[in-house]
């Protein structure tokens, strides 16, 4: 018999917002830590002893740097504080609203650039990434170059969560990253001519937690309107939880974990204290699989997560399960990681 085909090279690119849960993970894949919390030289060398790459968290307001000189000073800046924490390049985060043909539109596109002709440049094996909307269209406002962004860096991350940013039709509670949305949106990205080598799937491993103005006998939850960026309503009217918190919560709630067949997504119904009912929507190891299994059907670059800190890595066995589940769900089985990275 055949051995089975291991799976390579599928990237998995980590938000870490600081601590030590980076001590539990999953490091047979993880390929890029983006360290958006203070900086953590134990987690420097241990991620360099898996091959593993440790990038700086780069944001900046976009009005500062139109000038140039100020946009080479920003740069420069970066780059001295990536070596002397001997970093290994650099994830650009940076979600304002840009107006297409606007001066920031272009000074976005030229930071990118000249980022990474910088890092590439002095930083030898170094990577340079961009955080994306979900989708290409002016999602959230941002009208980017997104052609041009993705040709000069090494890899857009794609932040295939909040899809409900702005809620168009009606004011309900929905799944934070619904499957087709989720894909068609690649698809697009696909269109425009973007290498699928460039894009990582960033899925959530939070949800979001609704209070429901009326919620009806089909199980609709209608949630306050809260408008964001043109839009009559949006997630803002909910609140990020963590996987690790509702898990812990689910089995206390009033409906137990239920599926949407539309949207490929769990979510569960809950009354709080003052008999007001709740409605959660997040993503599991059911959910995030069949993304994943996008990632490699369409041969992309690799698949993330916001954010790796989000599970339990508790000694509770049960905990302890669910969060092996969650780094399972990620790639497809059996699963070789690429080589050293770094
Ligand atoms: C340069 O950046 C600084 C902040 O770092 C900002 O205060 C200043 O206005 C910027 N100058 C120009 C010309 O954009
Ligand atoms: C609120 O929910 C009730 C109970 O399901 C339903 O009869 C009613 O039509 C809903 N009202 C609105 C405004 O959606
Ligand atoms: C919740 O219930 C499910 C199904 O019965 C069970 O598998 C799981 O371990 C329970 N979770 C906790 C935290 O007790
Ligand atoms: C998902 O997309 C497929 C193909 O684009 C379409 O046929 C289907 O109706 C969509 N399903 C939902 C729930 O939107």
């Amino acid at each position: 018999m055949m051995a089975p085909a291991l799976f390579c090279c599928i990237w998995v690119f980590v938000f870490d917002v600081g601590g030590k849960a980076w001590k539990f993970y999953d490091w047979t894949k993880v390929t890029t830590v983006a360290a958006f919390g203070e900086f953590d030289a134990e987690l420097m060398c241990y991620a360099h002893s898996k091959g593993a790459r440790l990038v700086l968290k780069g944001d900046v307001t976009l009005s500062d740097i139109v000038d140039p000189v100020n946009r080479t000073t920003w740069i420069q800046e970066m780059v001295q504080l990536a070596k002397s924490q001997f970093m290994d390049g650099i994830n650009i985060d940076i979600e304002h609203a840009v107006e297409t043909g606007s001066s920031e539109y272009y000074a976005l596109t030229a930071l990118v650039k000249e980022t990474t002709e910088s890092f590439h440049k002095e930083i030898v094996g170094s990577q340079v990434s961009f955080d994306v909307a979900w989708s290409p269209k002016c999602i959230d406002k941002r009208c980017y170059d997104y052609i041009a962004i993705a040709d000069s860096c090494d890899l857009l991350f794609v932040m295939s969560y909040d899809e409900q940013s702005q809620i168009w039709g009606d004011c309900i509670a929905m799944a934070n990253a619904p499957f087709n949305q989720t894909l068609t949106a690649y698809d697009q990205y696909i269109s425009m001519k973007i290498d699928p080598k460039k894009l990582v799937m960033g899925v959530p491993w939070y949800g979001y937690d609704y209070i429901c103005l009326n919620f009806s006998k089909d199980g609709i939850c209608t949630i306050p309107k809260v408008p964001f960026r043109g839009a009559p309503c949006s997630d803002a009217s909910g609140r990020q939880i963590p996987y690790s918190f509702m898990m812990k919560h689910i089995n206390s709630s009033i409906s137990g974990r239920l599926w949407d067949e539309n949207q490929r997504a769990p979510y569960y119904n809950y009354k709080d204290t003052d008999g007001k009912v709740h409605q959660v929507w997040y993503d599991d190891p059911e959910s995030i699989a069949l993304k994943a299994a996008y990632v490699a059907q369409q041969g992309l670059k690799g698949i993330g997560m916001w954010s790796g800190n989000q599970l339990d890595y508790s000694e509770d066995p049960i905990a302890q399960q669910q969060t092996s589940d969650m780094w399972k769900a990620l790639t497809p089985n059996p699963y070789r990681r690429p080589a050293a990275v770094s």
